[in-house]
C-alpha cells in the first residue's frame, strides 16, 4: 500500500508544499481521534463567541482551528496562515516560503448529530519571504494554489489531495495509524443525474438557479428527460467527496436572503480548494458566470456563489445564468 508521502514524493517535487500537506494530515488524525470520542472528548456544543463574519463558533471550530495553527506555525515552510475562524492572517515562520488557508471544521452544524464533517486546505506560494506577511500576500487567485485538499471524518476518515498533478484519495487506517492510498487519478463523469442545494432557499434565488431547479425536479417528464435525485450533506466536503466518488453537482448559488453577502460559502478556503480538486478530477467549478479560479479575492473572508461538479452539468447552469444576463 503507498502510503500519503510516498505519493507525495513520486508526483510532487515541491518538498516544502508535501510537508505541509503531511502536517495537516498529522492535525487530521488528532481531529478524527477527538470525534471518534464525541461527548466524552467534550468538544460538542457551542464555543460562545462569533467569528469575524458573525457566525457562532462551536467549540470543535476552535479546538481544530488552533491544532492546525499549532501544527502550522511549527512548519518552517509555512510563513502564514489564514482561517475562517481568525479575523486577520496570522504569521508563523517568516523565511517560508509557503502560505496555508484553511477551515477547520466544515459543516459545523453536523458536529453535535454525529454526521460527516471535514477540514479543507489550500496552499499558495509566499512571493515575499523573509518579510513580515500581511493579509494582502494572501489575495491570490484560485489558479495560483500550489496543491488543495480535504479531509472528510465520517464514517472512515479520508483525505483527498492535489498537488496539480491529478486527485488521489487517501484513507486513514488506524490500526497503522497512517494514511494508505486508496485511489489515483480520481475523474468525474461528464454526465450526472445527482444535485446537491439547500432546496428551502428556492424563493430567495435568482430566476436561472430556480428554473434549474424546477427542470430537474420535472425529472423524465420535463425538458431535462430524465429523473434526478437530490442530496445534501450540509458539509461542502461531504458533498464534494460524493462528487468525487461518483459525480454530481454541488451549488450554493446567490440569493437575496442577505443581498449583500455574494453567496454563503468562502473564496479562499472553501471555494478556491475545492474548484482545484474538482477542476483536477475532471470537472468543472464556476461562481455561475466566472471559473472559480480565476476570480481576484480583495478579501480573506469574501464570499462567492459556488456551482461544482459534473463538467456538463456545471456548464448547463452556467449557460441558463449567461442567458439570464443577454435578455
Ligand atoms: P462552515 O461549517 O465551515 O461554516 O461551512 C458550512 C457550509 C458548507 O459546508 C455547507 O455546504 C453549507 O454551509 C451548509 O449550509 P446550510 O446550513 O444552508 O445547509
Ligand atoms: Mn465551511
Ligand atoms: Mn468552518
Amino acid at each position: 500500500m503507498t502510503i500519503l508521502a510516498d505519493y507525495l514524493k513520486q508526483y510532487s517535487s515541491n518538498t516544502a508544499v508535501n510537508d505541509v500537506i503531511c502536517t495537516i494530515a498529522e492535525v487530521g488524525k488528532t481531529i478524527n481521534k477527538l470525534l471518534q470520542r464525541g461527548a466524552f472528548a467534550d468538544i460538542l456544543g457551542e464555543a460562545g463567541n462569533q467569528n469575524v463574519q458573525g457566525e457562532d463558533q462551536k467549540k470543535l471550530d476552535v479546538i481544530a482551528n488552533n491544532l492546525l495553527l499549532d501544527a502550522l506555525t511549527q512548519c518552517t515552510h509555512c510563513a502564514g496562515v489564514a482561517s475562517e475562524e481568525l479575523d486577520d492572517a496570522t504569521p508563523a515562520n517568516q523565511s517560508g516560503n509557503l502560505l496555508v488557508l484553511f477551515d477547520p471544521l466544515d459543516g459545523s452544524s453536523n458536529i453535535d448529530i454525529n454526521m460527516a464533517v471535514g477540514t479543507i486546505f489550500s496552499i499558495l506560494p509566499y512571493q515575499r519571504s523573509g518579510s513580515p506577511i500581511t493579509n494582502t500576500d494572501f489575495l491570490q487567485n484560485g489558479e495560483k494554489q500550489l496543491a488543495a485538499g480535504y479531509l472528510v471524518y465520517g464514517p472512515a476518515t479520508m483525505m483527498a489531495v492535489t498537488t496539480g498533478n491529478g486527485v488521489a484519495m487517501f484513507g486513514y487506517d488506524p490500526d497503522k495509524d497512517a494514511y494508505l492510498l486508496i485511489k489515483d487519478h480520481v475523474q468525474i463523469d461528464a454526465d450526472t443525474k445527482e444535485y446537491a442545494i439547500n432546496g428551502s432557499n428556492y424563493r430567495h434565488w435568482q430566476q436561472p438557479m430556480q428554473q434549474y431547479i424546477d427542470e430537474v425536479i420535472a425529472g423524465k417528464s420535463g425538458t431535462r428527460g430524465k429523473d434526478f435525485n437530490t442530496r445534501w450533506v450540509a458539509a461542502m466536503v461531504g458533498d464534494v467527496h460524493r462528487i468525487l466518488c461518483r459525480g454530481g453537482v454541488f451549488m450554493y448559488p446567490f440569493d437575496n436572503k442577505d443581498p449583500k453577502k455574494a453567496g454563503k460559502l468562502r473564496l479562499m478556503y472553501e471555494a478556491n480548494p475545492m474548484a482545484l480538486l474538482i477542476e483536477q478530477a475532471g470537472g468543472a467549478a464556476t461562481d455561475a458566470t466566472h471559473r472559480i479560479l480565476t476570480i481576484e479575492p480583495n478579501d480573506i473572508h469574501q464570499r462567492v456563489p459556488v456551482v461544482l461538479g459534473s463538467k456538463n452539468e456545471v456548464a448547463y447552469v452556467q449557460q441558463l445564468h449567461e442567458s439570464a444576463l443577454k435578455i
